[in-house]
């Protein structure tokens, strides 16, 4: 880097750090003003005492489970499915059900059996045995045993709820996390556990592999174990901790015990939790190409000028983030008609060359009374106050501001109507960002005092239970708001804070990580645990947010995220301004590579998002989602899939060329060359900085398309059938589709493809190709018309839409 470029390096974060410094007279007061309510009003107790439920008295069948009452608790058993159960501790505040999609579900069979010493509860799938002492066993249609909890003890408020962990048994989820994928892998042989936080949390600018808690915290996990598969989804918003070592312990700050249990492969439990917490719904498609964003484009001939460049530089853009500099002081659903003069006409303009314009949007409102917002929530009575009745006020960005009771229906609705204008000038989509709530600090807990008070609609209760499902409700009210108002298009909204259910309204991104090669790593872990706990849609900023990342590792980074779900560039105020082309050449080229891959590979993404709206699989997976009970792939957390068919190992270490990976069972294909690699074991793979390996399993077919024509890149297997689906539709809007399934059945020298189609949405290419891979074509039918002459070997073949396809292989 030359001298001079580092000179304004240094200036920038020079500026960028006084900009931070100019709110911490306003972060010290708010702090001790914080410190001081939570000692006024939180009343302390020395009493730290538990009770267990004592001995079972009786038992009593319901309709859908049973009702055990204990000397001092008392406990419900419900089934909502045959593998689905619900268990409520009742004792408690109990829980507004606001993770929750799916209240109504068909009755299913339920026995009661008593005995001496236990009770069970069971369905054909699932059996709660629940002991004299309030343990619980939970076994699965084969009988086996798959977890055993100890009696749960109730604190003066919260409770402690510990289950046993078997010595193999691995953790995931608990939504957003800088740790290992495994929740339980020690860092050090010291270590005998790990504990996660349930608090969203602000990393205020920089956050490193490791930091605890992060912005999104979703108490449900999955456990595997040798005898099988669960999921657990903890339906309490209470602050919390989460500790994994012999046991694992639930220790919740307040609430009703009440939790979700399934049993199943990793499949199983995504499709029955995202049941019960909601699907998300399919994006506008564009929502799948590439994001530029940064923290600093002011101004409109900014962005134009940053849309032209991707054209320049022929690079395929999607998206422009605009961050808080495009507002008026930074407040909430402004964009200052100075800087941007022309705002319907050049939203117009960039949708015209295929670019959507997405404003950010923070939930604190300027304390201000030359603050239309803050007068019309006043109006409604629609802020956060503290227990005497005043209002709570702490800084954030436009400097002190209010906070909006999302746990109110009617500042939902009125949150609802400001987007409104925005919408009508051509924004496509928002960015809600310090949702936490955040707020500046100078030390503690970076947002509201735990004794702010939350309407809850209406029973009323505190931060401490509001807290984490902030976000999501802000996220709920834009998701109406984009419906109601623009009820044609896809609703997009990427927030940084939610909960159990965030995935029914919005994306994610994982925030201000740091520009190293291990947040790099970290981000595959965050990433697939993120999509185990519901959230189909995140990624990272590519490069990561705060620092400068060195030519390499931008790329590195760019290749990987090329195959997570969200595709953006973003970075910090204080940073050098990122884009593909900072680094020039040869980094420029490979990343165009890398974008035209990605948009080629489109009709694949779409297809995952379509079935993730049906299932709620994350397109983005661990490598044992293919084979679970292979115990060598639970903890790789290096190389994801992407769907079914792509295995993805990003190159995770500066200067690296080549990289081992533990390939799941079959035979995999390199998607550059070719070259077959037996699954089953460890293998090496070559990495030059052209590009990362990817690998294709036997047996898939690859949509791709290019130009309206469609290529199904065929990786056959030796022997066998399997099937593709390829969902269709206009890409956005709520209009007709189509489902092409996909049949390949390989028998000795042919390969047979037939295509099913359903819906009415018009097939939407001109021409399709047929690439076959790893084998020669010698002969080829297209719906029984012999379509080459004998002695050609051919890689493809092209044709129309067809119905049966015959390739004789050599
Ligand atoms: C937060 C966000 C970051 C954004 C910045 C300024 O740090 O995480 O993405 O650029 O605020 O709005």
């Amino acid at each position: 880097m030359d001298i001079f470029k580092q000179i304004q390096l240094k200036l920038k974060f020079f500026l960028g750090s006084l900009f931070y410094l100019s709110y911490a007279p306003k972060a010290l007061i708010y702090t001790k003003r914080r410190d001081k309510l939570e000692r006024q009003f939180i009343a302390r107790t020395t009493d730290d005492g538990v009770s267990l439920p004592g001995k079972l008295i009786r038992a009593e069948a319901t309709a859908t489970g049973a009702n055990f009452y204990f000397e001092l608790a008392e406990l419900e058993v419900y089934f909502l499915a045959e593998d689905l159960v619900r268990v409520d501790w009742k004792q408690g505040i109990a829980p507004i059900p606001y993770g929750i999609a799916r209240q109504e579900w068909p009755e299913v069979e339920v026995k009661l059996t008593e005995t001496e010493t236990n009770c069970a509860v069971f369905t054909e799938r699932l059996k709660v045995i629940v002991e004299v002492d309030g343990k619980l066993k939970f076994s699965d249609r084969s009988g086996q045993i798959i977890r055993e909890e100890l009696p749960p003890q109730y604190k003066i408020e919260g409770w402690v709820h510990q289950a046993q962990l078997r010595p193999e048994e691995r953790i995931y989820g608990l939504g957003e996390r800088a740790s290992s994928l495994n929740l339980r892998a020690a860092k050090d042989e010291r270590q005998q556990s790990k504990t996660y936080r349930m608090w969203n949390y602000d990393a205020a600018g920089m956050y490193a592999p490791g930091s605890d808690p992060m912005y999104l915290c979703i108490p449900v996990y999955l456990g595997m174990h040798s005898l099988g598969s669960y999921l657990i989804f903890y339906e309490n918003s209470f602050d919390a901790n989460f500790t994994f070592g012999e046991t694992a312990t639930a220790d919740f700050t307040g609430g009703a015990l009440r939790y979700y249990f399934t049993v199943g492969s990793p499949k199983q439990l995504l499709e029955r939790y995202t049941e019960l917490t909601g699907h998300a719904p399919l994006p506008p498609r564009w929502a799948l190409g590439y994001h530029q964003s940064k923290w600093g484009y002011r101004t409109e001939a900014a962005v134009r000028e940053e849309a032209k460049a991707f054209q320049a530089h022929n690079l395929p853009l999607s998206a422009i983030h605009l961050d808080i500099d495009c507002q008026v002081g930074y407040r909430a659903f402004t964009i200052d008609p100075e800087r941007f003069p022309n705002l319907a006409s050049f939203t117009q303009e960039l949708a015209e060359i295929g670019v959507q314009f997405i404003a950010i949007l923070n939930p604190g409102i300027k304390y201000s009374r030359h603050s239309n917002l803050f007068l019309e929530g006043q109006i409604l009575d629609g802020f956060c106050k503290l227990p005497n009745g005043k209002l709570l006020v702490a800084p954030v960005w436009p400097g002190w501001c209010v906070f909006p009771d999302f746990t109110n229906p009617k500042v939902r609705s009125w949150w609802s109507r400001q987007y409104a204008y925005l919408l009508d000038v051509g924004v496509a989509g928002f960015w809600h960002d310090m949702n936490e709530p955040a707020a500046f600090i100078t030390d503690g807990d970076r947002s509201l005092p735990k004794v702010t008070q939350h309407y809850m609609e209406g029973r009323g209760g505190d931060h401490r239970e509001a807290h984490n499902i902030y976000g999501l409700l802000q996220a709920e009210a834009g998701y109406e708001s984009l419906r109601q108002y623009r009820p044609e298009k896809r609703p997009f909204i990427v927030s940084r804070a939610g909960w159990a259910g965030l995935q029914r309204y919005a994306w994610t991104w994982t925030g201000d990580v740091e520009c190293t090669w291990p947040a790099l790593r970290q981000t595959i872990s965050t990433v697939i645990g993120l999509g185990l706990s519901g959230i189909p849609y995140s990624g990272p900023d590519i490069g990561g947010f705060q620092g400068n990342p060195s030519a390499e590792l931008y790329l590195r980074w760019f290749q990987m995220a090329t195959f997570f779900t969200f595709y953006r560039t973003h970075s910090s105020n204080n940073v050098e301004h990122r884009t593909p082309w900072t680094y020039g050449e040869p980094y420029l080229s490979i990343i165009r590579s890398f974008l035209e891959l990605r948009y080629s590979l489109l009709p694949y993404f779409y297809t995952l998002s379509w079935e993730a709206t049906q299932k709620g699989y994350p397109p983005v997976r661990p490598l044992f989602w293919a084979a679970s009970d292979d115990m060598r792939l639970w903890d790789v957390e290096d190389a994801f899939m992407l769907g079914d068919a792509l295995l993805i190992c990003p190159i995770v270490q500066e200067k690296e060329r080549s990289r081992q990976v533990m390939l799941p069972p079959g035979n995999w294909y390199s998607f550059w060359d070719d070259t077959v690699f037996a699954g089953g074991k460890q293998v090496t793979l070559s990495a030059p900085l052209e590009n990362i390996p990817v690998l294709v399993k036997a047996g898939s077919i690859l949509p791709m398309e290019e130009n309206q024509q469609l290529t199904l890149h065929i990786y056959p297997s030796g022997e066998g059938e399997s099937l593709t689906q390829l969902y269709s539709d206009a890409g956005d809007g709520y209009g007709s589709s189509r489902l092409d399934t996909l049949h390949l059945v390989r028998f000795a020298d042919n390969l047979e493809l037939t295509r099913e189609e359903q819906g009415d949405y018009p097939f939407p290419y001109t021409s399709v190709k047929l690439h076959l891979h790893g084998l020669k074509i010698q002969q080829a039918w297209v719906d029984d018309v012999e379509v080459t002459s004998q002695g050609q070997e051919l890689d493809y073949i092209e044709c129309d839409r067809f119905f049966k396809i015959r390739l004789q292989i050599d």
